[in-house]
Order: C-alpha cells, then structure tokens, then sequence
C-alpha cells in the first residue's frame, strides 16, 4: 500500500461508508483488490482507491480508460441484506449519489443516464458497476460497488474511440479538481442514499433520480442480448426499470446498453 492522500477524508464510525480508505498507486483492477479484501473479511463501507488501474473495466466487458493520477477509480464493499434481485437497484442509489456530489462541485451540468452513466453536459464523465458476490453456501453475499469518474483528463489525453462520447469535470468545468474533494464529496452522500435505500427501498431514490435523468421524454434505443427496442424513455419505476414507450406499449427494461437517436451516445 502506498502512502495515502485520502486518509484525512476518512469519516464516520465503523460501517459508514468512507469510515476505512485504503490507497494502491496502481492496481489491476480495484474490483479485483476489493474483492480479495472481501473475502478476507472487510467490514462494509470498506474503500479501495487506486491511483492508476492497469486493467480497469467497465460494464458489459468493456474496458475503463484509468491513467495515474487523473481520475477516481474506487470500489466500495457493501454487505447488503437484500434480495440478490435488487443488487442492480445498488447502482442507481450510487448514481443518485454520484450526482448529487458532482453537483455539489459543478453546478447545472450533471445528468443521469440509465443505468449508470454520469453525463456531464450530455457527455459521460463517470460510470458505476455493481458486482454481487454470493459467499459459500449460505443466502449471504456481498457487493462490490465500482465507481469510476474522469476528474482531471483533458479533453487531448481521452482515447481517440472515446473521444466522442466521453468528457471530464475539468474538461467541462475548465479547471483541475482535487481527487480527495470529489471523493470527499462522494462517500457521505452515498453512506446517506445507501442507508435511505436499505430501510425504505428504491422509491425515494427513484424521485432524486428522475431529476437528473438525461434520457426522459428521449426518443431512444435499448439494445440487450442483440434486440434492439426503439421507444421514449418515460423515467424508471419504483424497481428501477427504465420504461420504455414502444408501438407495442409500455416496456420494462431491466438490462440494456440505451444509445438517444441522433446523438453519438
Ligand atoms: C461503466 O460505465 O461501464 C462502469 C465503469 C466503472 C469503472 C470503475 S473504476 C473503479 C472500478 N474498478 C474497475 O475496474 N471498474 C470500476
């Protein structure tokens, strides 16, 4: 482990999301080293950050541009008491989070794209997985919470195929942020959302996040498994599902990659 810039960030008792934070300059992955730290027994609200992250992923296989020192690459250990079923509802409660603390940075420019993509001004700056980890024999399990957001890369340094698509706080905001502010901004609002979550369920949340949805009233198409479904996206209901108004009617979308017609995205 490496000496830790995000030490003095560390808050809240034993449990509190942020209470512990360890610090690798580069890791592989910090799913990875969150996992191994899991497995080992680390207590929930458990954070990994890495510095650099040499095989950093994404959702859906695909990989997560993860430089030295530009960005936030951290993982999470939840141990949840929750229904397997509803670990997909763990990202958009990070989402809202997410949101609410880039916001609190970076004012009027943060949306939410389902499931999980950070937009800043119609672009993605951030994005979310969450991985459920059954344990042994039993009904327990735990959760590794990803949560990546380009912080301090500039708009020359984002690879040519993400170019596009893909933008930074500092690229929209047009100066350089403190990786330990957006963290500390990060970790109690997702300790607050998280606790919302497990004693009262999605529904408050899915309010707080239709607020920031990007995709809203959207002409878009869902692609999952290769069929694609075009419709309006009116909002998410109470379970998290994006609903999708097609020539069929009403459709509940549980899993998918959303592309808005006639954007890049
Ligand atoms: C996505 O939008 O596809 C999700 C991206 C999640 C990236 C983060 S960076 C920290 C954590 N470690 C990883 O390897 N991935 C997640």
């Amino acid at each position: 482990m490496s000496a830790n810039p995000f030490a003095g960030i560390e808050r809240g008792a034993p449990g509190t999301i942020g209470w512990r934070i360890l610090f690798f300059n580069e890791l592989g992955s910090t799913q990875d080293k969150a996992a191994e730290l899991a497995r080992d027994g680390a207590e929930h609200g458990t954070v990994v950050i890495a510095g650099a992250q040499t095989a950093g992923r994404g959702r859906l296989g695909r990989s997560w541009f993860s430089p030295q020192g530009r960005n936030l690459y951290t993982t999470i250990i939840l141990r949840p008491t929750i229904p397997m079923a509803q670990v997909a509802q763990i990202s958009l409660v990070a989402g809202v989070a997410l949101a609410e603390a880039i916001e609190s940075i970076a004012l009027g420019i943060v949306q939410l794209k389902w499931p999980n993509d950070l937009w800043l001004n119609g672009k993605k700056a951030g994005g979310i997985i969450a991985q459920a980890v059954p344990e042994g024999e039993s009904r327990r399990m735990h959760v590794l919470l990803g949560i990546g957001v380009n912080v301090n890369l500039t708009r020359e340094e984002l690879p040519p195929e993400i170019a596009e698509t893909a933008t930074s706080l500092r690229a929209e905001t047009g100066r350089e942020h403190k990786l330990e502010s957006v963290a500390e901004a990060l970790f109690p609002r997702l300790n607050t959302r998280y606790t919302e979550f497990v004693s009262t369920g999605l529904k408050p949340i899915a309010a707080a996040w239709e607020r920031y949805s990007a995709l809203t009233g959207q002409l878009v198409r869902v692609t999952e498994s290769g069929q694609t479904r075009a419709g309006t996206a009116r909002g998410i209901d109470a379970d998290g599902a994006l609903l999708l108004d097609t020539d069929e009617g009403m459709v509940r979308i549980m899993v998918g990659d959303v592309t808005v017609e006639g954007a890049y995205r």
